[in-house]
């Protein structure tokens, strides 16, 4: 018998659920008209970065993995940084960090894939424990992630007693299981805000900590971790561009150094720089972030010209339309997160989400 545990306003057994489910053949994937016909609206989308030769190569994909969606009652949670054939083709929800984790929470599906990187496939079962969690590369990691263990955080609390740690999502269940609260980059000034403390450490990534500490009284500590993506960035670049595209509006993400964000017009998460550009239709823009990022919103924003640089993922990269196939297909690889460690990261997870309500 399975005993429950009470955090927040949700009940969780400890005990996850173990499904069964029925087998599957391998789909045709050939480009048949009736291919073309259900995934036309999917290229109209994606038709301005995919040429119409190389459709034929990725439709048969998304109609098979939005046939098995069906079939798995399962959904697709995509970060924004996924390439535009999943993010057009196969998602049921795309967003930032945060809008992923609530979606994650209030989910009624059996199943969700998660098309991003493995701390947001842990996100979703920490909060789903009784739901199967696909991730379809488990080699998807994230450099902020790898950068700090639970015992380096047990060490911070020794050397920084009654000092609040607030962990960045962008870690492993075992490190938010040893912090009092998360933070998302939508969310980290209010977050730290909200505790009321004088001294607040902010983990793992030492740019947003310090992009944080531009804004508020709070004295921020932190780590020295950073995402390999943003760290790249310049102050130096910015001003080039600047320079070299007249008008050209700069919109960073706040993992980026605070020499890049100083130079920007805008900072904010992966969502909120979607918003900012929607909502302030620049001439011209360049988002200081992944790459995906600008091939996903350029069919929403016309008359916006962005203007590279961008860096790729190596992490999120490894998600592609074979690979969440064949995830859906043979059910793999399923997500597992030690039941113990997962309820004290929901208490983390969940005091972000029960803020942010
Ligand atoms: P967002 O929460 O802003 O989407 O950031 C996640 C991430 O990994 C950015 O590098
Ligand atoms: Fe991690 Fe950076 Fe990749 Fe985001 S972009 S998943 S922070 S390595």
């Amino acid at each position: 018998m399975s005993s429950s545990a009470h955090v927040g306003t949700t009940a969780y057994t400890d005990t996850p659920l173990k499904r069964t489910f029925p087998t599957v053949a391998m789909p045709a994937l050939a480009y048949t008209p009736l291919v073309a016909e259900e995934t036309a609206a999917a290229y109209e989308k994606v038709r301005h970065i995919i040429p119409a030769i190389e459709w034929p190569a990725y439709a048969p994909y998304v109609k098979a993995i939005n046939d098995l969606k069906k079939e798995r009652n399962a959904v697709i949670l995509a970060h924004n940084y996924m390439t535009p054939e999943i993010y057009h083709g196969v998602a049921d929800i795309v967003g930032d960090s945060l809008q992923l984790a609530k979606e994650a929470a209030r989910s009624t599906a059996d199943v969700i894939v998660q098309c991003g990187v493995h701390f947001m496939a842990e996100t979703s079962k920490i909060l789903n424990p009784d739901k199967t969690i696909l991730m379809p590369d488990m080699g998807a990691g994230c450099s902020l992630a790898e950068s700090i263990t639970a015992a380096d955080v047990r060490g911070l609390r020794e050397k920084h007693p009654g000092v609040p740690i607030v962990t960045y999502v962008n870690t492993s269940a075992e490190v938010k299981a040893e912090c009092d609260i998360c933070c998302t980059s939508s969310n980290a000034l209010q977050i730290v805000e909200s505790l009321g403390a004088p001294r607040v450490l902010l983990i793992p990534d030492k740019y947003l900590a310090a992009n944080v500490a531009l804004h508020t009284d709070v004295e921020i500590l932190t780590w020295e971790g950073a995402c390999v993506v943003h760290q790249r960035f310049t102050g130096a670049e910015m001003r080039e561009y600047r320079e070299s595209v007249p008008g050209v509006k700069i919109v960073a993400h706040p993992e980026c150094p605070t020499d890049v964000t100083e130079e920007a017009d805008y900072t904010g998460s992966t969502s909120g720089m979607i918003t900012w550009v929607k909502q302030n239709k620049p001439e011209k823009v360049l988002l200081v972030t992944e790459c995906s990022m600008a091939d996903n919103i350029a069919v929403e924003t016309p008359g916006v010209d962005y203007v590279r640089p961008c860096n790729l993922c190596p992490y999120m990269k490894m998600i592609t339309l074979p690979k969440i196939l064949e995830s859906l297909l043979h059910m793999r690889d399923e997500v597992v997160v030690d039941p113990v460690v997962a309820q004290r990261a929901r208490t983390a997870v969940e005091r972000m989400i029960n803020l942010q309500s």
